[in-house]
């Protein structure tokens, strides 16, 4: 059963990330890294050197089979959500990995294709992200898997590696039949804003990364209409316009993806009434299709100020700006929440970044729809 090109169509993309399962980032997850050993470590490539592969292997493989697995799966169905997006590094495909100089944990490939064949057989659509670049394509950033100290992506020996990784993937979605709802993969994510490595990026990476991956399909006989969906980050993020490179390639297939977080942001203020006002009035478009794919309900200022959680009034304000986001991303084709599922962040449970735990929290409803009747924006 080949992968086919489509999206959802009753629907927007609705959606979540499944942040933390096959890179994760100590900081969303404490107790869940202390439990497998790490908690010494700042990054996975960090933990599998300190602790040696047998070890590691034994800790990730725990991991994987229990932080995000078929219970989740039904559980992603049941609140309503149509998509997945799965944050991948380059070493899940281990010929890629320099056995002598990188640290990386094995046996991840099994868990993939076991969580692939419950969201396919549930139905969910599947994003697979190439969320950690081979040599890091930013430095000082777990979700990297390393603490890289210069970013070390962008250069023509590594993009040849991530190519390959994306042959790959457009073979597993076209041949494997555990990944038959496969309808997208992304080049990369959230690349430097630097004028230089955009340049390579934009006018080599991605023009490359389209032909290998047409030709792949053409080779494997793959009919124009089930292409896969390529999706590259959009204007909005900074790296520059993603179709630079891609003139006189055919783009029917392509998907663009904005992240947009307002606890990195300074415009709007940090106050309920700005934040509200911002996310029913603004414009996360400039591509089309443009997915938001990233985004959460963390604030720039959090305990002691009117954002706190543990206001009485907090889950019904955290409602209505959930609603007020989810109107905003449905403008353009969807939204996928960071991240499914997190433990203790700074002591307490964190629903600000975790689906699960806002759905569990009473904030998010169990029909993302609802989102249209609660009159959020009207007015604004
Ligand atoms: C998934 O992991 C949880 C622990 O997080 C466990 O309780 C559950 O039984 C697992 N589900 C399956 C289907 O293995």
């Amino acid at each position: 059963m080949p992968a086919r090109a489509w999206l959802p169509k009753e629907n927007p993309i609705r959606g979540v990330n499944l942040g933390g399962l096959f890179i994760v980032e100590p900081w969303m997850m404490g107790d869940e890294w202390r439990s497998m050993g790490c908690g010494d470590y700042a990054s996975e490539f960090d933990c599998v050197r300190g602790l040696g592969q047998t070890a590691a292997n034994a800790a990730f493989q725990k991991h994987w089979a229990t932080w995000i697995n078929q219970t989740d799966i039904a559980q992603i169905k049941s609140v309503g959500l149509n998509t997945i997006r799965v944050p991948l590094g380059y070493w899940i495909k281990e010929d890629l990995v320099y056995r002598d100089s990188e640290f990386w944990p094995q046996g991840g490939f099994a868990f993939l294709e076991s969580l692939c064949r419950h969201a396919t057989e549930a139905g969910l659509y599947i994003i697979l992200d190439l969320h950690a670049a081979p040599g890091a394509q930013k430095a000082w950033e777990a979700f990297t898997g390393q603490m890289a100290p210069t970013p070390g992506f962008y250069q023509d020996y590594q993009y040849e590696r991530a190519l390959q990784f994306m042959e790959w993937l457009t073979n597993l979605a076209h041949t494997n039949p555990n990944f038959a709802n496969v309808g997208a993969i992304q080049l990369i994510n959230e690349p430097l804003q630097n004028r230089d490595t955009v340049q390579s990026m934009l006018n080599g990476y991605y023009p490359n990364a389209w032909k290998r991956i047409r030709a792949l399909e053409d080779s494997l006989g793959v009919i124009p209409s089930n292409r896969l969906h390529i999706m590259m980050m959009n204007g909005l993020w900074g790296s520059g316009d993603p179709n630079e490179g891609l003139k006189g390639i055919d783009l029917s297939f392509a998907l663009y993806d904005d992240h947009h977080y307002l606890k990195w942001s300074t415009d709007p203020p940090a106050n309920r009434n700005a934040y509200m006002s911002h996310s029913c009035t603004n414009d996360r478009g400039g591509n089309f299709p443009t997915i938001v794919g990233e985004w959460s309900l963390a604030t720039a200022d959090e305990d002691g100020s009117e954002f706190d959680i543990k206001k009485a009034d907090a889950v019904s304000w955290y409602r209505r700006w959930w609603a007020a986001q989810v109107l905003s991303y449905e403008k353009q084709r969807g939204w996928i929440f960071w991240t499914w599922k997190v433990n203790w962040i700074n002591g307490h449970l964190e629903w600000r970044w975790g689906y699960q735990q806002a759905y569990l929290a009473g904030v998010i409803p169990k029909n993302p729809q609802e989102a249209h009747t609660y009159g959020v924006c009207s007015g604004v």
